[in-house]
């Protein structure tokens, strides 16, 4: 008789296991932290990573995990590598690692409170700090859920049950007076994604232009707002980004806050990316303004040293997180109370849910939040000295100065025409990204191409900038 599961559970094997993953973490976290003898992205073309993994994908064998492991670590994107400047995805910091392992290993998913006791009421007591960090106000509060996504559908979800003048979530959405809300033409995707979830379609989304710095021109709010309601329109919320994903601009969330005040709209700000910024001493005036929003989104897994996905969902009134899903499961969740905080499924789009908080907690609890705000403080300073040898370099050009840990900016090495330098540095770009000794990505700003660096790396120094501005001279192609 075969006692595979026995084997498969057995302490000593995963004893063994843990202790060579954990080894060969801290050899990798070592080596990459330091840069040498390792790229940033090892590149290869999704048929030859599927190649591999297919050629790997043999028969079942105990004896290679250690080799498996190896090779996921050496075939993926080094994200603790001071020259990987790419997406908004943090280098996690070690001990959420750890804590992961633990979330996964006791797997309490959390839908009602006996299912993960623990988890819920860490996520209670996340959520009220992030809450307080935002300055939000004693009676406001949230939920944990995965992604920045689902947390800008979750906030304008409450905006919708909230504001509109039926109960949707029963009734359905009327056809007369059409929902829209107003947002920032820089705003993140997953806003509009979220209207059309919501079946708003086009027309609920309300774009408003921005100004130089790609802040939302906030003294156009009231015209397109006029124009809405004579075109028919019941516009519920304005959303303000804390910051945009292109260029990390921040948007005068002050002046928004009052534009909403007067004429009753819902706030909602998607801080997925910088929200982070009201722990630092240095940057908290860049979310000026985010105390009054109504519901403020927060990616633990962009500027708060967390591994993907935790994102926090923070209402001014906790009460209106039990409005968003408004949906009966008697046989779960019973008669929905709102002082029954514990049976978190009720205000959150997923059922089962990660233990979320716990590695949020962790870190709080060694090292308080002042690790946060020095990682922020840090990596927000050092965008700028890369905009500096930007500045100072006559063949780069800055976009804009940059806010927060994002730099978008160009090679433009001669006289050329702008559709020129638009091929040259997509084909730049195109070419470090093969070589992989720098990660940076691309956008697109006022119609041409830029390059974009997102300084996730606390790590990443002067010497990376001006090893990088060189590798991208080095790519250029010759005429
Ligand atoms: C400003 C902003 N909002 C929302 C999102 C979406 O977050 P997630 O990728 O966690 O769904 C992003 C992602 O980059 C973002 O930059």
């Amino acid at each position: 008789m075969s006692h595979l599961i026995e084997k498969a559970y057995n302490p000593e094997t995963f004893r063994k296991h843990g202790h060579e993953l954990v080894d060969q973490l801290a050899d990798y976290l070592k080596v990459c932290l330091k840069g040498e003898g390792i790229k940033a992205l090892p590149w290869k073309s999704p048929d030859e990573n599927l190649n591999l993994w297919e050629t790997d994908f043999s028969e079942p064998s105990e004896k290679n995990l250690k080799e498996f492991f190896a090779s996921v670590i050496q075939h993926s994107n080094h994200l603790h590598h001071p020259k990987n400047m790419g997406h908004q995805v943090v280098p996690p910091v070690p001990l959420t690692a750890l804590t992961e392992l633990l979330s996964a290993f006791l797997n309490n998913s959390m839908a009602i409170y006996e299912v993960g006791p623990i988890s819920t009421a860490i996520e209670k007591i996340v959520t009220g700090w992030t809450a307080s960090l935002l300055g939000m106000g004693k009676k406001a509060g949230g939920v944990l859920t995965s992604g920045g996504s689902i947390g800008n559908l979750t906030g304008l979800l409450a905006a919708r049950q909230h504001q509109a003048d039926t109960d949707i979530w029963e009734q359905g959405t009327k056809t007369e007076h059409p929902l829209a809300v107003m947002v920032s033409a820089e705003a993140h995707y997953s806003i509009a994604r979220a209207v059309k979830i919501m079946g708003w379609g086009e027309k609920g989304i309300i774009k408003i232009p921005v100004n130089e710095q790609k802040k939302i021109e906030h003294r156009l709010l009231e015209n397109h707002y006029q124009q809405a309601i004579k075109e028919g329109k019941n516009v519920i919320a304005v959303v303000g980004s804390a910051c945009t994903t292109s260029t990390g601009s921040y948007d005068p969330l002050e002046e928004m806050a009052a534009f909403c005040k007067t004429h009753d709209l819902w706030f909602h700000v998607d801080g997925a990316h910088g929200a982070g910024a009201a722990l630092t001493p240095k940057y908290k005036h860049l979310v000026k303004g985010i105390e009054k929003a109504d519901s403020v989104v927060v990616d633990f897994h962009k500027m708060l040293l967390c591994p993907a996905l935790t994102t926090a969902v923070i209402f001014k009134n906790n009460d209106y997180s039990y409005e968003t899903f408004s949906q009966k499961a008697f046989y779960l969740l019973g008669n929905q109370k709102k002082d029954n905080w514990y049976d978190i499924a009720q205000r959150t789009l997923e059922c089962t849910k990660k233990m979320m908080g716990v590695k949020i907690y962790a870190v709080l609890r060694t090292y308080g939040s002042q690790l946060f705000s020095e990682y922020i403080t840090r990596t927000y300073d050092r965008t700028k000295v890369l905009a500096e040898l930007i500045k100072e370099s006559e063949d780069f050009q800055l976009a804009i100065e940059p806010e927060a840990n994002i730099a978008c900016f160009r090679y433009v090495p001669r006289q050329k025409n702008s559709r020129e330098l638009d091929a040259l540095n997509r084909t730049v770009r195109d070419r470090l990204k093969k070589d992989g000794t720098f990660y940076i990505v691309q956008t697109i700003i006022d119609d041409r191409v830029f390059l974009r660096a997102t300084l996730m790396n606390p790590f990443t120094s002067k010497t990376d900038f001006i090893q990088l501005l060189q590798a991208i001279r080095d790519k250029s192609p010759e005429d």
